[in-house]
């Protein structure tokens, strides 16, 4: 395929785009023609405070550029900012076809110092923020038979990291939640997918050495994130772990089944080694079959809508 990817009268909300990554995704889906609500709440990386100029700089950008923006400052830590988002795309653009939940804070601590306002802050921002903002859009996207979600985990969320139980868990959640916006979405081609970056931001800069910074740019990750934001996307439910020119799949698999002698916890002690078995992946459901699957399943659970 040789014709270039283009967004042409597709609308974007893209959370957190006022820095870091959500700027250089705001800026890549401008170029090729895509309407972008850019917002950001403006705070530092801890999520205190709050201007919006992050926003407006950006839209300045874009517009700088020949392409078309309008700024959102609100927090997508609740519903009320997660409707005012997607409104905002609706009032001037008019629909909603992409939401890049991008958003984020981090508040570290190890696990057993970390108190409930840390625990809620992060959760608030990187996982009912995607709630808030991804579900009014939703609603819009089953309408009109057509959407992509694009979501941030973080090695953190699939792999774990030392003082970031609460960054991690959240992360995680969005695995989960973009999963089940996979099958529910399949019938009315919204497509949902999540990429796990790395890259030089203000999140990253004491942690990544100056070269790695340098290397590991934000406009690395946003090809893959223009990708499955377009309408040529061929995968749902996919995450991919994603750092300057690499990129590659992570996928979940389930070992050969394993049945149990005896129903004891002696028997699971002791046949450790069969139940953990050879790691071998079990197929993917690939997209094409689906939607046929999945409303199967609604039917048989008789969850079906329609
Ligand atoms: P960043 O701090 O530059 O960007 C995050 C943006 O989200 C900021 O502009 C901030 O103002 C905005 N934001 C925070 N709370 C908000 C709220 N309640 N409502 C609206 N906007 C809000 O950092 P970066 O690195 O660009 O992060 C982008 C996403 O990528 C985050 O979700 C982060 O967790 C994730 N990520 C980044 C990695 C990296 O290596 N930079 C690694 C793994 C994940």
């Amino acid at each position: 395929m040789s014709e270039k990817i283009s967004f042409d009268g597709r609308v974007a909300i893209i959370t957190g785009a006022g820095g870091g990554l959500g700027r250089s995704h705001a800026l890549l889906l401008a170029e090729r023609g895509a309407n972008i609500v850019v917002n950001d709440l403006g705070g530092d990386v801890h999520g205190n405070g709050g201007s919006d100029s992050a926003a407006q700089k950006v839209v300045d950008e874009i517009k700088a550029k020949g392409g078309n923006a309008v700024a959102n400052h609100d927090s997508v830590a609740t519903p009320e900012g997660g409707r005012a988002i997607v409104q905002s795309a609706v009032d001037a653009f008019g629909k909603v076809d992409i939401v890049i939940n991008n958003a984020g804070i981090l508040r570290d601590k190890a696990f057993h110092k970390m108190d409930v306002d840390m625990i809620n802050a992060v959760i608030d921002v990187h996982l009912k923020g995607a709630f808030f903002v991804t579900q009014p859009a939703f609603e819009i996207m089953r309408e009109q038979g057509y959407g992509r979600i694009v979501s941030t985990t973080s090695g953190t969320g699939l792999f774990g990291n030392f003082g970031q139980v609460n960054y991690g868990a959240a992360k995680a959640g969005l695995i989960g939640m973009t999963r089940t916006i996979s099958l529910e979405g399949a019938m009315h081609n919204i497509k949902a997918n999540v990429i796990a970056p790395i890259a030089g931001t203000r999140m990253t800069e004491d942690i990544l050495g100056p070269d790695l910074f340098a290397q590991l740019t934000p406009e690395s990750v946003s090809p893959i994130v223009a990708y499955l934001a377009s309408e040529e996307c061929d995968v749902t439910s996919y995450v991919y772990s994603v750092a300057g020119k690499r990129i590659a799949r992570v996928f979940q698999c389930e070992a050969p089944d394993y049945l149990l002698p005896e129903q004891t916890p002696e028997a699971v002690r002791d046949n450790l080694a069969a139940i953990n078995g050879p790691e071998v992946p079990k197929p993917f459901i690939e997209f094409a079959n689906l939607a046929e699957e999945t409303m199967l399943l609604a039917e048989s659970l008789g969850r079906a809508e329609n």
